[in-house]
C-alpha cells in the first residue's frame, strides 16, 4: 500500500501540531488512498497520537534512541514512542546524519530496537551534491544501507521501509529527476536490500505539482514530505495525487 509520510521536522510546537493534525483529519480524502503517517516533533507526539485515535491516520516519530530507558538525558525511548501510539519511526534522516553525526552501526541498533518495540523503521538514505556530481551516489547509498542493515536476518526486516532522499533535493525546491530516482530505487531494491514487499519512498521537495512524477515510478510506493506537509491543503493534494 502506498505510504505518505509527513515529516514536520522541528517546525511546530504542541498547539500548532495539534491544529495541523485536526486540519488534516478534516481535509484528507475518505477513504484514504494509502497509509498516511504524521511525524510531529517529540513533544507533540503524545497529543497528536491521542487526536489520531479512531482515525485512519498513523503516527510516526522522527527519531529514537537505541536503548529503552536509563540515564540518557534528552533522548527519546522507543517505549515512549510506542506508548504515544506511533507505528513508524524514522531512522538516519540526512539532517540527523549531518548535524548529529549519525550513521553506521548506530542506525543498525536503532532499527533493531525499533523492531523490538513493534515500530516500523523508515531508514533514510541519500547522497549529497558532491557525491552525485562525482558519480559516487551509488557507492554512498550502498554504504549507508549495508551499514544500517548489518547483522539482520531477512525475516526480521519485513516491516522495514527505505526512503531515498538525495540531500541536495531536501528543502531546496529542486526535486530529483524521476528517471534518476527510479534508477537508484531499482538498485536499492534489486542489489542492496532484496526483500520481498519492501516499500521504498522518495523524499526531497515533493509537492502537489510533482507528486505524480514520483508515484508513477515502478519502484516507488510513497513519499516522505517535509515542507509541503506543513500545509494541510498541499499535503492533501499530495495524498490525493491520483485525483489531481
Ligand atoms: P522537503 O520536502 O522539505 O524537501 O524535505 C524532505 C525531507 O527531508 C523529508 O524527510
Amino acid at each position: 500500500m502506498n505510504l505518505f509520510v509527513a515529516n514536520w521536522k522541528m517546525n511546530l510546537g504542541g498547539r500548532k501540531s495539534l491544529q495541523l493534525a485536526e486540519e488534516l483529519i478534516d481535509s484528507l480524502p475518505e477513504p484514504l488512498p494509502g497509509e498516511v503517517v504524521l511525524c510531529p516533533p517529540a513533544t507533540a507526539l503524545f497529543m497528536v497520537g491521542e487526536k489520531l485515535k479512531g482515525t485512519p491516520l498513523q503516527l510516526g516519530c522522527q527519531n529514537i534512541y537505541h536503548e529503552e530507558k536509563g540515564a540518557y538525558t534528552g533522548e527519546i525511548s522507543p517505549s515512549f514512542v510506542k506508548e504515544a501510539g506511533a507505528l513508524y519511526v524514522m531512522v538516519g534522516h540526512s539532517e540527523r546524519r549531518h548535524y548529529f553525526q549519525e550513521g553506521g552501526q548506530l542506525l543498525a541498533r536503532k532499527i533493531k530496537v525499533a523492531l523490538q518495540w513493534g515500530l516500523q523503521p523508515i531508514l533514510c538514505v541519500g547522497e549529497n551534491l558532491e557525491e552525485r556530481e562525482t558519480n559516487r551516489a551509488w557507492p554512498r547509498v550502498k554504504e549507508q544501507i549495508t551499514e544500517a542493515l548489518v547483522g539482520f536476518e531477512e525475516g526480521e526486516l519485513k516491516d522495514l521501509v527505505v526512503a531515498y532522499e538525495p540531500v541536495w533535493a531536501i528543502g531546496t525546491g529542486h526535486s530529483a529527476q524521476p528517471a534518476d530516482v527510479q534508477e537508484m530505487v531499482y538498485f536499492i531494491r534489486e542489489e542492496l536490500v532484496n526483500l520481498r514487499g519492501l516499500r521504498i519512498l522518495y523524499g526531497g521537495s515533493v509537492k502537489g505539482d510533482n507528486i505524480k512524477d514520483f508515484m508513477e515510478l515502478p519502484d516507488i510506493e510513497g513519499v516522505l514530505v517535509g515542507g509541503a506537509s506543513l500545509d494541510a491543503r498541499e499535503f492533501s493534494r499530495i495524498v490525493n495525487w491520483e485525483k489531481n
